[in-house]
């Protein structure tokens, strides 16, 4: 097993520390239109916050967010818009779940992916939210279920060897979900931070999710700040991507993508209008055979 990366600066991204919203392209005032149908039905009937009080709730967690961590995902209210939930392996995940399996968030943010899954019939007990930062206060205040939401949170960053829970869970995992998280990387990064997630499964497990990426395989500057890059990948380098890292640690993996447009997940234009041509959306499904 290839050891994890021993620095943290690449933790995470320049752009993530505090930004004033007025001046960044990834905040959206007004993020009402992100309040998607199946996420008014989830608040109402979960969560129990009325319809004609859901923007308020929604624009309120959004901005105590911001101010914790300034990701695009975030300013634009992509969170909104279930994602896992459009992957073509969802239904196989929620039975999985229902059968026992566990399922990990890597970057679960306030632990929305998680919430859908209770929603759709997922047992919370066997369900892990791991984020380098607490949002998951803000998660029980926006969800109102600390109470019964059974799944345990952990505030660790995932790349680190130091959390003893973490550890507890290396080589346990049936399912690792890590959904805009990877691409705050370059390549080398990317495959090691794959390293490190493979760490946490056995064979039969799934690394599932997405991030953003590109037609064209390539590396690109982040804007604002081009001094940093960013690896895009398609449905053939992310493929590599885990052959490599599946060298590495000597697990096998077999790939599924897909390339997905802004509307396609569900989003508007805005979402990913500020990147670079033929920026889209990559799904993937990852099996481990071995
Ligand atoms: C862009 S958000 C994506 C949230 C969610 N997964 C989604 O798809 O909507 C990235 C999340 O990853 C977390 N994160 C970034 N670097 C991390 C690390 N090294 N370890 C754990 N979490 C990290 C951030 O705090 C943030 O909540």
């Amino acid at each position: 097993m290839a050891s994890a990366p021993s620095s943290t600066s690449y933790s995470e991204p320049q752009y993530a520390k505090a930004q004033d919203r007025l001046k960044v392209p990834f905040y959206t005032p007004d993020i009402a239109s992100r309040l998607v149908p199946e996420t008014q039905e989830l608040l109402e009937k979960y969560s129990n916050v009325p319809r004609d009080q859901q923007v308020e709730h929604v624009h309120l967690i959004r901005d105590k967010a911001w101010d914790i961590r300034a990701y695009p995902c975030i300013g634009l209210g992509v969170w909104l818009t279930p994602q896992l939930r459009r992957l073509p392996a969802y239904p196989d995940i929620v039975s999985r779940l229902k059968g026992g399996a566990s399922l990990m968030d890597v970057g679960t943010f306030i632990g929305h992916d998680l919430r859908r899954l209770v929603y759709d019939g997922a047992p919370s007990e066997n369900l892990f939210g791991v984020d380098i930062v607490n949002h998951f206060d803000l998660g029980y205040e926006f969800f109102r279920d600390r109470d019964r939401f059974r799944g345990a949170f952990i505030e660790a960053d995932f790349l680190s060897s130091s959390s003893p829970e973490l550890v507890a869970l290396k080589g346990k995992i049936d399912i690792v979900l890590v959904s805009q998280l990877l691409h705050q990387w370059d390549w080398d990064d990317q495959v090691k931070a794959l390293e490190t997630l493979i760490g946490f499964t056995r064979p039969g497990s799934s690394i599932v999710g997405n991030q953003i990426g590109n037609s064209t395989a390539q590396s690109v500057p982040v804007k604002p700040d081009s001094s940093v890059k960013i690896w895009r990948h398609n449905t053939e380098s992310l493929d590599e991507m885990f052959q490599q890292a599946g060298k590495a640690t000597g697990s096998k993996w077999e790939t599924q993508a897909w390339l997905r447009s802004s509307e396609e997940m569900g989003w508007d234009d805005k979402a990913l209008a500020w990147m670079e041509p033929n920026v889209c959306v990559i799904e993937f499904v990852a099996n481990r055979v071995s």
